[in-house]
């Protein structure tokens, strides 16, 4: 189901942004390099929301542990994380960014 996730100007390069979807999941959004991902929200090693970590160098880094993910395929970079993290395909459509999940 296509879902709007928020304004395009909702997010920064500094700031991911954390998303309810309709079903209660949460995912995280982030620009880099002029574009756009989404990942799940929750850290694969511990409860951190990557929403409230950064981005650097196309790695999302955690908030609890400083472990990181790739900001493209999800897997994981740096320890502690050794799991992947759930990618989405963000688009752009009419000033809002969208995914199918
Ligand atoms: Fe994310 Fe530990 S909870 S690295």
């Amino acid at each position: 189901m296509v879902q709007i996730l928020c304004s395009v100007e909702d997010v920064s390069d500094d700031e991911p942004l954390q998303v309810k979807l309709t079903d209660g999941h949460a995912v995280a959004v982030y620009r880099w390099e002029g574009k756009f991902y989404c990942t799940d929200d929750l850290c694969t090693h511990g409860d951190a929301s990557l929403a409230e970590g950064y981005v650097e160098d196309g790695e999302i880094i955690c908030p609890f542990h400083l472990g990181s993910f790739c900001i493209k395929s999800g897997a994981p970079r740096t320890a502690p994380c050794s799991e992947p993290i759930a990618t989405y395909a963000v688009t752009e459509k009419d000033g809002n960014l969208l995914i199918d999940r």
